[in-house]
């Protein structure tokens, strides 16, 4: 059967545990290939397509690199450069490159988007961010708190994130994290910039601990994450400035990160602000672990192709 994974709520609990699992287990692994020993290539004559409609560093190279890893061809598409890009129908883009690959990766706009290839694909559709969601992300976010934490199976219940800022794509991910996981999701977002009810809702229908608040102190005060993201998104470019102003108080700095547990940890998608979103010491500090949540992107999407294309 086609799986796909618009959201993380594609998964079940259980799925997404075995995912991560394995995403761990790949990470320690993954020295041994360059030391001769046989590694598993699952995608071997296959390919798979990275349709890249926003700007990427991260998510193109963590999956071309990952395909390649696990034995497949990436093919990465700049959508501007397509003819999906001068107006080429998405379904039959989802027609035409299910007859060429194994799995699409879609970095688009709107999340109708991703449902729509989807809907027309015949071979696994993956989000790789879109305006409402970024699962790729969680996955390895998920992984970094599972490590942080000694979690690697997936259940995180007792622990508590902080999402400080916008109640954006990020928010919403993490949001649907705490409905598959037992994690704690305390959100402090402006007026303005919550996350979308009805993401909230249905995440605490699926039995999510999830709470918005307005005040960063109150979310980080005994949180085991501290996690944030840039107040202006890709696509929010000309809203920058009233952002600014709508964000001010919001900055993660060592004084909210001394709210949080003594253990607590620092993450952040990346791109980063330094001095915006968050303070350079914090980023840059002992509790930051964006770096191995970045190297996560690979390891876990390598763990989610592996599964995907199997299904
Ligand atoms: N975090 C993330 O998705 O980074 P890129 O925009 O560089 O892919
Ligand atoms: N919220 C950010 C995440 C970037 C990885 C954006 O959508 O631009």
């Amino acid at each position: 059967m086609t799986r796909h994974f618009r959201t993380l709520l594609d998964l079940s609990s259980a799925e997404l545990a075995t995912i991560l699992s394995r995403a761990h287990a790949l990470k320690a692994g993954r020295g041994r290939a360059h030391l001769g020993e046989a590694q598993p290539r699952p995608l071997a004559g296959k390919s798979v397509a990275i349709v890249l409609e926003k700007a990427s560093t991260r998510t193109r190279v963590s999956f071309e690199v990952g395909v390649f890893e696990l034995g497949g061809l990436p093919v990465t598409l700049i959508a501007k450069d397509t003819q999906l890009g001068r107006g080429e129908p998405i379904e039959d883009t989802a027609r035409m490159l299910s007859g060429y690959t194994h799995a699409i990766v879609y970095r688009t706009f709107g999340q109708e988007r991703v449902e729509t290839l989807a809907k027309h694909a015949r071979v696994p559709v993956i989000n790789g961010l879109s305006d409402q969601f970024h699962p790729c992300q969680l996955l390895a976010d998920l992984q970094a708190v599972g490590e942080a934490f000694d979690r690697r199976g997936g259940d995180f219940s007792g622990l508590r994130a902080a999402w400080i800022g916008d109640g954006n794509n990020m928010a919403h991910s993490w949001i649907n994290a705490a409905a598959l996981t037992g994690l704690e999701v305390v959100l402090a977002c402006p007026d303005g910039y919550r996350p979308s009810e009805a993401v909230v809702d249905n995440a605490r229908r699926l039995g999510a601990k999830v709470r918005v608040v307005k005040d960063p102190a109150e979310a980080s005060d005994g949180a085991h994450v501290v996690t944030t993201d840039v107040w202006a998104s890709m696509g929010q470019e000309e809203e920058a400035r009233d952002r600014q102003r709508a964000f001010e108080g919001y900055l993660v700095d060592a004084a909210l990160m001394a709210r949080a547990q003594k253990d607590a940890i620092f993450l952040h998608c990346l791109p980063a602000h330094r001095g915006e979103e968050v303070a350079a010491d914090v980023i840059d500090g002992p509790q930051s672990r964006v770096w191995d949540e970045a190297e996560n992107r690979l390891h876990a999407q390598k763990a989610l192709l592996e599964w995907i294309v199997s299904q």
